[in-house]
């Protein structure tokens, strides 16, 4: 049986001798075979980006999903919630950026990020800390409701993955 560096090598050889083919058929008739064996198969492709129905997800609560590996909460927020992140002035802010500016409109109930705390990617809890948002209890990074960083040693607010709205209750992410 063929261990996996061998098929590796065997994979590797193969592309030598193709790309010395090259010169002699033509660049033309050969480069797109190439190309297509080194794009990703149709399972990485499948992950790339995955559909969600978030209808489920009631006011006040959150889910937590895995995209390409990550984990990304999405969390259905309250009125309060996002009232309290609008009210927030920039100056106060270490990673300024404004609540509309994370959300897509007329969704703006529905806040999606990668969750990974951006100091060292622990995965913060949520509906905690001092601003009611995400805590990360590794070295006390506190997120507020719009998941921006407030105080503690993250430099930056949780990452939004690009993701767009299907309808009211598909969201596709990536
Ligand atoms: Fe979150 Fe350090 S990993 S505070």
């Amino acid at each position: 049986m063929a261990t996996a560096s061998e098929t590796k090598a065997t994979r590797r050889d193969f592309l030598y001798v193709a790309t010395g083919a090259v010169g002699a058929v033509g660049v033309a008739g050969v480069a797109w075979p190439l190309i297509d064996q080194l794009n990703p198969d149709a399972s990485v492709l499948a992950l790339a980006s995955i559909r969600f129905d978030i209808a489920p997800i009631v006011e006040g609560s959150s889910v937590t999903i895995l995209w390409r590996g990550l984990p990304v909460f999405i969390r259905h927020r309250t009125e309060a919630e996002i009232e309290e992140a609008r009210a927030v002035p920039m100056a106060d802010l270490k990673d300024p950026q404004r609540d509309e500016d994370r959300v897509v409109e007329g969704h703006d109930q529905w806040l999606i990020m990668i969750a990974n705390c951006t100091h060292l990617g622990c995965v913060p809890v949520g509906e905690a800390g001092d601003f009611d948002g995400w805590f990360c209890p590794c070295h006390g990074s506190h997120y507020d409701t719009s998941g921006r960083i407030r105080r503690g040693p993250a430099p930056a607010n949780l990452v939004v993955p690009p993701y767009e709205f299907i309808s009211d209750t598909v969201v596709q992410i990536g």
